[in-house]
């Protein structure tokens, strides 16, 4: 049983490209963390480094009360799973499973339990015999991760391991590895994960926090809703939920607490936005909006602002419409009628919900809008009750809640 804490790690690899600038992030026991982030943001590097692929130029690992940066990846009590699954081609599933146990001098008894455990949990019983070229994409990443349990690690790490399959199979295979974590759990056994994803999709669904990575660098670590709620920064609104929060820069009028969307079309900052904005002296300003957020009127009115509709998504359950509002872009989402297909070139007329805004600094690209989870807007609306203060509820805590 370990937790997992970064302190100030760093990675310059030799070719003086520095990839890890200083990250700290401190993983409960048992806790299921995503790391997220673009391509290139360095999540691969980070784990490597966890794992003791990569060596840390800079900083600490601690796997439970241990620093562990001076020990071989065998000794770290982590297994890793990988995008390729990187099974033996020539060895069964069986064997497959069983080598690294038999490498490491386990009697022959013990690894045909855990084997034989591990194939129970995973569904491989009626696969124990083949090879990998015998099975499909998705039965191989369930040997790997086989492969990963009978080691029984305290800390497992994950790198994109359902990105190469394909969509269908990528949605099941998510939820068989969080019942995975979940009856880990169960048992006792060490369930602490590290999973590393590019999929935001995959980050929100499975992770009980997520951290958002960027260039390197954290951009905010907290729970998925918190995330989609109360992102931190620019980065983290734009990166987290589907499709893109809406991002415009604007002209922030002090005087009279407005933005101005087009020439003639100016929007007041509702007084309980501008109750948790810091002090903000006026300028241009990131406008954040998601686009359900936004409602779709057929007559103007003195809230409503004109929109051209350039571009349809029909997604059957709703339509994303793409809109020109004067020089700006927005999406909105619409659920989708019987009664009214959207047109190219249509004009229609947008009310957007002011109080669900986000707002940004135009140069730190940093939250000035300081809501937190404690506020009213976070009361449970099946109890009536608040949240915590903090939002920061440990998995546990999370889980014993459900
Ligand atoms: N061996 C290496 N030498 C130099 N740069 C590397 C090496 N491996 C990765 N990088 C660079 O480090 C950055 C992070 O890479 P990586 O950790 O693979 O990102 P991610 O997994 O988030 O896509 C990238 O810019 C990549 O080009
Ligand atoms: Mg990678």
């Amino acid at each position: 049983m370990a937790g997992v804490k970064l302190k100030q790690l760093e990675k310059q690899y030799p070719n003086g490209f520095k990839a890890v600038h200083g990250i700290d992030l401190d993983i409960q026991d048992g806790e299921f963390m995503v790391l997220v982030g673009p391509s290139g943001c360095a999540k691969s590097t980070t784990l490597r480094m966890v794992a003791g692929l990569e060596s840390n130029t800079g900083g600490e690992i601690w796997i439970g009360d241990q620093c562990v940066n001076h020990l071989l990846p065998k000794d770290r009590g982590i297994s890793m799973v990988f995008q390729n699954y990187a099974l033996y081609p020539h060895m069964t599933t069986y064997q497959n499973m069983a080598f690294g146990l038999k490498n490491a001098g386990y009697e022959k008894a013990i690894i045909h339990q855990r084997v034989m455990d591990a194939a129970e949990k995973l569904e491989l019983m009626g696969l124990l015999d083949r090879k990998p070229k015998e099975m499909s994409g998705g039965q191989c990443q369930r040997v790997a991760v086989g492969r990963a349990i009978v080691r029984k690690p305290d800390v497992f790490l994950f790198d994109e391991p359902l990105s190469n399959l394909d969509a269908k199979l990528r949605v099941s295979m998510r939820v068989s590895l969080m019942q995975l974590h979940r009856q880990l759990q169960e048992e006792g056994v060490s369930s602490t994960m590290i999973y590393v994803t590019h999929d935001q999709v995959e980050a929100m669904t499975m992770g009980d926090r997520i951290c958002v990575m960027c260039e390197g660098r954290v951009m905010q670590v907290d729970t998925p809703i918190n995330l989609y709620h109360y992102p931190a920064n620019k980065f983290v609104a734009g990166f987290i939920g589907s499709p893109s929060m809406n991002l415009l820069l604007l002209d922030y009028h002090p005087d009279s607490a407005s933005v101005s969307l087009t020439a003639d079309y100016r929007m007041a900052i509702p007084a309980s936005v501008r109750s948790h904005m810091q002090y903000y002296q006026g300028g241009k300003i990131w406008f954040g909006l998601r686009s359900e957020h936004i409602r779709i009127r057929h007559q103007a009115s003195p809230s409503t602002v004109a929109a051209t509709i350039t571009n349809v998504e029909r997604m059957g359950n709703e339509d994303l419409l793409h809109c020109h509002v004067g020089e700006h872009r927005l999406v909105v989402r619409a659920p989708s009628r019987p009664d009214w297909l959207p047109q190219i070139n249509a004009q229609i007329f947008l009310e957007l919900e002011l109080q669900s805004v986000h707002l940004f600094d135009p140069d730190t690209e940093q939250a000035l809008v300081q809501r937190k989870p404690d506020s009213k807007e976070h009361a449970d609306p099946f109890t009536n009750q608040q949240e915590p203060s903090s939002g920061k509820l440990g998995p546990q805590t999370q889980q014993a809640a459900l």
